[in-house]
């Protein structure tokens, strides 16, 4: 089972950026959570991950995912308010997928409250900071074995 994990613009600065709300450890620390977590959920799990901070980028990624990833987790970041182009993009490539975010998006800035994305994914996670990931993993896997 593949599994294609994308997070979206910032999230490079995991670490520095406003730890208070985003936790301490680097984008790169919760990529090595994740997969040591998909590891003890099932061997056969293969995760790639891919950060940009470009939202073409992050279209192109999804659009290539297309036969060769099963499931996709996404934390667009803050094209999660504002951008039709990535949730058309899943929605072409019809993969399941789930929305990940570190924060609870929903006690934050009301222009935080909405999300573009969510509507095209089967569910959505929030607020659980690097849990979030392994929660978005555990639901998927468990539509996809
Ligand atoms: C975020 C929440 C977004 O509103 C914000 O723009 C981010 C991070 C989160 O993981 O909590 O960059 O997606």
């Amino acid at each position: 089972m593949k599994i294609l994990v994308i997070n979206g613009p910032n999230l490079n600065m995991l670490g520095v950026r406003e730890p208070e709300i985003y936790g301490s450890l680097t984008l790169s620390e919760i990529e090595d959570e994740l997969r040591n977590y998909a590891k003890q959920l099932d061997e056969s799990i293969v995760l790639e991950f891919f950060q940009s901070n470009f939202e073409g980028e992050i279209v192109d990624k999804i659009q290539n995912a297309l036969n060769n990833f099963d499931g996709i987790i996404i934390n667009p970041a803050a094209y999660t308010h504002t951008s039709v182009a990535i949730a058309d993009a899943i929605a072409s490539v019809n993969i399941k997928t789930v929305e990940v975010h570190l924060s609870n998006i929903y006690s934050r800035e009301e222009f935080r409250h909405n999300s573009y994305i969510a509507p095209k994914c089967l569910g959505q996670v929030a607020g659980f900071s690097k849990d979030s990931y392994k929660m978005a993993l555990l639901g998927l896997y468990g539509m996809l074995k």
